[in-house]
């Protein structure tokens, strides 16, 4: 430990007990979520299974809810769904990362845990800090358990990035494929693209530029984020979350998106060749910078950050006023079925299952039963009919409403969004909602996982209601969550 580090370490014994106290006592902390124990969380790092253990490190700030400088935080499970919050896992207390150990992953092999993570350091002065005035540095760091690392070097400076490109590089991912060792960074090019450079390697220290896998597509963005790289079900899977792109209809409305590419690649030439356009991965207001990872089951597993930078001033997260800002959407399940991706909540969840509602009803107009209503909890509404619209008002003022005619469906908040509006997406027919409700948040899971929208929620306590108001016929079945 270096004195920096006992520096920072001190400032957060000693300040962070208050800010404890302010999210202890607020009532928007999320039951099911993984959220900041104080301050401020940000984009899912190093998703991995490893000796048996999950490990979620993530962006995180742990003195303000605003955001500020980044550790990685950590936290651990041997289910998937109950969490141990553990020690910060690496501190900005170098050189190479002073101003943030920013985003990036971890690759298991042999016994070891390799990171690798972007180092941000910030010079003072009169800077764009996009064509100067920082660095953005590529580090590896190896762990034995997941907990220590016993090495922490640069593997890639700022300065020994290819020309062509601004200082924004960062957000390692690992590939392994035919014996080779590929490193995806997400970048802007000078000319204001997003691009995503490859890395290669043979033994996972030594590392040397390979190429560009795909950027300078017209109207996709000046810069991508967080890129993800990996095979499913006999598909390539290029993920990233671009910045810059306009907004064409219904979608792509957010500040900034997260989506990806089915395609094949070609890593010996360095060339990834979209079968698919852009998609988007989840169609509500609260959702950045997936990491994916394949656990010892083998399932590809997707967190997203249930949140988003720059929000302001569209809308906001009263949080902030109670000492955290942010969380993690639940763990998705993919796979790829005929050609399109689905995203299904982990089966683990249904150990915190309790209290069962089922019922069937037959909607015309507004309809309500007194034994349905709730604040935490999952339901499942299979739609058996439908005539012209079902909608569904939820808590405070959120209506999830499918118009059968426009082949619309729609997220609309009302006050306890703080600014979010509604969001939609062109549906052809609907078929299920499967809904996953927490204090502060609400995830709808769409015809089997086909279409996710995912929100941030500020009502009122007790808002609980559940009513149908339309034409229809459907079954539900409902439980409440068990806190995790
Ligand atoms: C995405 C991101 C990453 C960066 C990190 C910093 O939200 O901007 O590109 O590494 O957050 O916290």
């Amino acid at each position: 430990m270096n004195l920096l580090t006992h520096e920072l370490q001190a400032g957060i014994v000693a300040k962070q007990p208050e800010l404890r106290e302010k999210v202890l006592a607020d009532p928007w902390r999320l039951a099911f979520h993984e959220m900041p124990p104080t301050g401020w969380m940000n984009d899912p790092n190093g998703v991995c299974q490893y000796n048996g253990l999950y490990h979620l490190y993530y962006q995180y700030s742990p003195l303000d809810p605003e955001g500020g400088l980044k550790y990685w935080g950590h936290k651990t499970s041997t289910d998937l769904v109950h969490f141990n919050e553990e020690e910060i896992a690496i501190y900005p207390d170098q050189s190479f990362d002073l101003h943030g150990v920013y985003s990036g992953s971890a690759f298991v092999k042999d016994d070891q845990m390799h990171f690798y993570y972007t180092g941000n350091v910030k010079y003072e002065g009169d800077y764009d800090y996009i064509h100067q005035g920082r660095e953005q540095n590529t580090v590896h760091a190896v762990s034995k358990d997941g907990f220590h690392y016993d090495y922490r070097e640069v593997i890639i400076h700022a300065n020994d990035y290819p020309e062509g490109f601004t200082k924004h590089i960062r957000d390692p991912k690992i590939v392994e494929k035919d014996n080779h060792y590929y490193m995806v960074l997400g970048g802007r090019t000078t000319d204001d693209q997003g691009a995503i450079l490859v890395y290669q390697s043979e033994d996972l220290y030594n590392w040397s530029y390979h190429g560009m896998l795909l950027g300078g597509i017209d109207k996709m963005g000046y810069m991508w984020e967080c890129p993800d790289f990996f095979e499913l079900d006999g598909h390539d899977l290029l993920l990233m979350s671009p910045q810059g792109l306009q907004a064409q209809g219904y979608q792509y409305c957010n500040v900034y998106q997260s989506g990806y590419y089915l395609g094949e690649t070609n890593w010996e030439q360095v060339e990834f060749s979209p079968t698919s356009p852009f998609i988007e991965l989840d169609h509500g207001f609260d959702f950045y910078a997936p990491q994916t990872f394949e656990d010892e089951k083998g399932r590809r597993i997707l967190w997203g950050w249930m949140g988003l930078p720059d929000i302001e001033p569209n809308y906001c997260n009263p949080t902030i006023e109670r000492g955290w800002q942010h969380a993690m959407t639940l763990p998705r399940q993919l796979t790829v079925e005929n050609g399109q991706l689905y995203q299904r909540p982990l089966p683990e969840y249904e150990t915190i299952r309790a209290d069962r509602f089922y019922s069937h009803f037959t909607i015309s107009g507004d309809h309500q039963d007194d034994q349905l209503h709730g604040e935490v909890y999952e339901m499942i509404v299979t739609i058996e009919e439908i005539g012209d619209s079902l909608a569904l008002h939820l808590r405070q003022d959120t209506i999830i409403n499918y118009n059968k005619k426009d082949q619309l469906l729609t997220l609309s908040l009302g006050a306890s969004g703080y600014g979010r509006d509604s969001r939609s997406l062109a549906l052809a027919s609907l078929e299920q909602l499967h809904i996953f409700s927490d204090h502060s948040s609400l995830e709808v899971f769409i015809n089997d996982g086909a279409h996710v929208f995912t929100t941030r929620l500020y009502p009122q306590p007790i808002q609980d209601q559940i009513r149908f108001v339309g034409d229809a016929s459907v079954s539900v079945e409902k439980w409440q969550l068990n806190q995790t």
